[in-house]
């Protein structure tokens, strides 16, 4: 299946969660086994080729891909979670919304020093949720040489702000 054969299973609800918001979502890609299949397949290419030493991805929607991509490369899978969620002690980082803030938390225990984290979900939009997952699993001791996501939004500028900030960045499509 081509990457413009998966675009075209991504539905675009308009008006979601706001007004003259177009939301691109994955629920008929994950729901398309061939589809699904593919674009798992796709991402686990690239964190194999980027020499990932386990897959991180942020809840909920990384979850979805990032957790298939860890077992399609036989690694282990970090969970990036919104906070109080997680049962031991954790470190965490609180980053900007549009409107207002957000927190992420991850597990130290769960990243062995030294380990190269490809980070994977399904959307890069300003780019915030992703370079707190960074920030987070580099505090950990992880290196992150690169982010993957099924989708890229490049108008609002993510991608670039991970870029400025030493990650490279790859998605499987993109929309204006
Ligand atoms: C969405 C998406 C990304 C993030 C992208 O998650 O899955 O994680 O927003 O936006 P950003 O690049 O501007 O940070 P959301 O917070 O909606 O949570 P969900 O996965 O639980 O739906
Ligand atoms: N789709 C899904 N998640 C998002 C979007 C979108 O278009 N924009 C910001 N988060």
């Amino acid at each position: 299946m081509t990457l413009a054969d998966l675009k075209a299973i991504v539905r675009t609800v308009p008006d979601f969660p706001a007004p003259g918001v177009q939301f691109r979502d994955i629920t008929t890609l994950i729901g398309h086994g061939a589809g699904f299949a593919a674009a798992v397949g796709h991402l686990a290419g690239r964190a194999r080729s980027a020499g990932a030493q386990a897959i991180a991805g942020m809840e909920a929607r990384g979850f979805i891909f990032g957790a298939a991509v860890a077992v399609q490369l036989g690694v282990g899978f970090v969970p990036v979670r919104k906070p109080g969620k997680l049962p031991a002690a954790t470190i965490g980082v609180d980053y900007a919304l549009e409107y207002g803030s957000d927190r992420l938390e991850v597990d130290p225990d769960a990243i062995a020093a030294g380990t190269s984290v490809v980070i994977v979900d399904d959307l890069i939009a300003t780019g915030g949720t992703a370079l707190a997952a960074a920030a987070l699993l580099r505090k950990a001791g992880a290196s992150v040489p690169i982010a993957l996501f099924v989708i890229d939004l490049p108008d609002l500028g993510g991608a670039e702000r991970l870029r400025a900030d030493g990650i490279a960045v790859d998605a499987l499509m993109q929309f204006e």
